[in-house]
């Protein structure tokens, strides 16, 4: 039997999208036992599931540790990883945006300094408008940036605009929509076409239902 192996980003997002899976037909019930193990396999269904680091899905994809997965579209656009992108799943839905002090005016004279978790995603979006900027990587606690003053505006995830709001912050821009996508290793892809599909088709028609 052809197994097709799935990474599923841990928490919960993933637990969600573990039920688009099971909705679509591909069910895995020790997956809901079992808090600490990370693998789980219906051998019946030919699926194997993994959890990891949702930052991490695209990389295990990418280099086919895992046949297909489950990523964000802002993970997506900053890492660029070769894979396919085979269907939104209309979940984990948030924007990408720019962020500042209510009383922040852009003064394009002087460099515009951005902390950011997505430095990829807001150099491309400042470059296509030509603004000059400074990139301050962070890995985390991003709004304290501007209140702080380490930098004039942020780029970040958008989701109800609560952490903005709580921390004295305003939403300028949207960049880009974001929601989790099915993604597929290339070679998997080609190779095991018919499963993949089938998985794909099944998703994408509770999906549709869903949304309908
Ligand atoms: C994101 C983002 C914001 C928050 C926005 O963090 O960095 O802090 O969500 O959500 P809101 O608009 O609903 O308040 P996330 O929870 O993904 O965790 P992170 O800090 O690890 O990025």
């Amino acid at each position: 039997m052809e197994f097709i192996n799935v990474a599923l980003p841990k928490g919960r997002l993933g637990e969600k999208v573990y039920d688009i899976f099971e909705k679509a037909g591909f069910e895995c019930p020790s997956i809901k036992e079992n808090s600490r193990k990370l693998t789980f396999e219906n051998s019946e269904k030919g699926i194997r599931y993994f959890w990891v680091k949702p930052s991490d899905v695209a990389i295990y994809v990418e280099r086919g540790a895992a046949d297909i997965g489950v990523a964000g579209k802002d993970i997506l656009l900053e890492y660029e990883p070769d894979v396919y992108e085979l269907l939104d799943l209309h979940m984990g839905v948030c924007r990408m945006a720019v962020a500042a002090p209510e009383n922040f005016r852009d003064d394009k004279s002087k460099t515009l300094k951005v902390a950011t978790k997505f430095s990829n995603i807001a150099s491309n979006y400042y470059a296509g408008l030509c603004r000059d900027i400074d990139i301050i990587h962070l890995n985390g606690s991003i709004e304290l940036a501007p209140i702080l003053g380490l930098s004039d505006v942020i780029v970040d995830i958008v989701e109800t605009g609560k952490t903005l709001l709580e921390n004295g912050l305003v939403p300028f821009e949207t960049i880009v929509p974001i929601s989790a996508r099915l993604i597929s290793n290339k070679a998997s892809y080609s190779f095991k076409a018919n499963k993949i599909n089938e998985i794909k088709n099944a998703m994408e028609e509770y999906v549709r239902n869903k949304n309908d």
